[in-house]
């Protein structure tokens, strides 16, 4: 089974003249495991495909399965679910919660899901570990560098143990020496935990930690590229 599946995905939006087509018809397969960095210029597309894949949006035609789950069959409840267990964002700017701190930012999600208090403490104690953070895992979001709020993110995201990782310029707010080790450790976790993961940028270097990179132009993915 495919952990994502996007077959002839077409959306468009209003415009002055009639509908903009935004996605003309877009197709990609993503493994278990698998990384794909999506590029592209600014207003390709690469934004709507994303918010279309994490059940923000809709898409006009054209189908989206998540670990065999087609979202066309799923309502605002059925969609809900799907961000609270199956798929999980990353963010260019973290979007932690402001008043809880970095070890409630990650377990947040696992209250919404229910799980008990016990295998709450053991998931986040091992996920605040696994980032590297368990020396300031009581620290406030403001007391956090850009670069620990992203380590924040990341295990919030890993928190429900999601098939599929969206992320959006997870690097954009960071320093490149920042970012190459936000990119090192995303790799590292999703080796680990199996999780596929389709990363939006325009950043040279995403590709590095990606099994494949395709390019998103005017509304429809070009080329695939292979790593050497
Ligand atoms: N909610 C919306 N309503 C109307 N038009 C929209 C909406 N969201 C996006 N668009 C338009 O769709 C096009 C694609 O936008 P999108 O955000 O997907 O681009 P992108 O590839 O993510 O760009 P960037 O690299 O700048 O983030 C743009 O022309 C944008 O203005
Ligand atoms: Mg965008």
């Amino acid at each position: 089974m495919m952990a994502l599946q996007v077959s002839s995905v077409t959306k468009s939006y209003p415009g002055p003249d009639g509908p903009v087509p935004v996605l003309k018809g877009v197709s990609l397969s993503l493994e278990p495991g698998e990384r794909v960095a999506l590029m592209g210029p600014s207003g390709s597309g690469k934004s709507t495909l994303l918010n279309c894949v994490g059940g923000i949006d809709r898409p006009d035609g054209g189908s989206i399965e998540i670990a065999g789950e087609d979202l066309g069959g799923l309502d605002e409840e059925g969609l809900c679910r799907l961000r609270r267990q199956t798929v999980s964002t990353v963010f260019q700017f973290f979007h932690l919660l402001p008043t809880l701190s970095a070890r409630e930012n990650i377990e947040f999600p696992l209250l919404l899901n229910g799980v008990a208090e016990s295998e709450r403490a053991a998931r986040v104690a091992a996920l605040v570990d696994e980032v590297g953070l368990a020396h300031r895992a009581s620290a406030m979001p403001h007391e956090l560098s850009g670069g620990e709020m992203q380590r924040v993110a990341i295990a919030r995201a890993l928190a429900i143990e999601p098939r599929l990782i969206l992320a959006d310029e997870p690097t954009g707010n960071l320093d490149s020496t920042t970012g190459e080790a936000i990119l090192d450790l995303l790799a590292a976790l999703g080796e680990r935990h199996g999780t596929a993961m389709l990363v939006v940028t325009h950043s040279p270097q995403v590709p590095r930690i990606c099994h494949r990179t395709v390019e998103m132009r005017d509304g429809q993915l070009l080329a695939t590229e292979k790593p050497a």
